[in-house]
């Protein structure tokens, strides 16, 4: 039987599981098991090896903390599943997912609703989950990053990412993906410009905005609405 190290580079899910944007938790467990071997891990592991808050919570799961006497019992709906929480009521929903949920694929760029990383959908419209308080969401559609896949088969803005390259440390991904998700389902994407307008909420430091914007363009027309 090959051993982690023996398998050949893989199809595109592995790819993005690779990169933390397609939720993947044991293939987050396989990239993290990398990533301890060498010297990154020295700057990176002690939050990133945090292997507890790396698999999927199930659903409906009450999470370890002890709820507070001011805490608030709310139902999410998150990729299909039902979820009850019980949160302080000043907990946004990103820290609901991440740290609660242990849905790590949104991420925490700025915490202030400038960077987009941490976008996911609501009844099909995109917020910026920093700022949107988890309690505000009961009974709501939510849909992040671990969500847009249908099993094994890639959302078609997904598999365009990775034939555009439309990414490259990957840590805006997720959000630039739901982002482009939700674009799409607006017709937003009628020419490069209006492209570049719509999705100027989320910023990539690493600069792909040329093969994020040929993915977005290649995925137009594919997309499931
Ligand atoms: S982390 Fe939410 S917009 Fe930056
Ligand atoms: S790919 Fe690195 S920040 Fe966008």
């Amino acid at each position: 039987m090959p051993s982690e190290s023996d398998t050949p580079p893989g199809s595109g899910s592995d790819k993005l599981n690779e990169l933390l944007i397609f939720g993947d938790s044991e293939t987050r467990r396989k990239f993290l098991k990398r990533i301890a071997a060498t010297s990154a891990a020295l700057a990176i592991a002690p939050t990133l090896l945090n292997i507890p808050s790396l698999g999927a919570a199930e659903p409906s799961m009450t999470p370890a903390k002890p709820p507070s006497r001011d805490s608030v019992n709310v139902k999410l709906k998150i990729n299909g599943k039902d979820y009850t929480l019980d949160v302080d009521p000043r907990v946004t929903l990103l820290d609901a997912l991440r740290e609660r949920l242990h849905l790590t694929g949104s991420k925490k760029g700025c915490d202030h609703g400038q960077c987009g990383a941490c976008t996911v959908l609501i009844n099909g419209r995109r917020i910026n989950s920093c700022l949107s308080l988890a309690v505000m969401h009961d009974g709501d559609e939510i849909r992040t990053i671990e969500g847009l896949a249908n099993g094994e088969e890639l959302h078609p803005i997904q598999s365009a990412f990775i034939e555009h390259d439309g990414f490259q440390c990957g840590y805006c991904t997720p959000g630039q993906i739901c982002s482009a998700v939700a674009l799409l389902q607006e017709n937003h994407a009628n020419s490069d410009e209006e492209i570049r307008e719509w999705m100027s909420g989320n910023i990539c430091r690493c600069g792909a905005y040329p093969n994020i914007l040929a993915a977005i363009k290649e995925a137009k027309g594919k997309v499931r609405t």
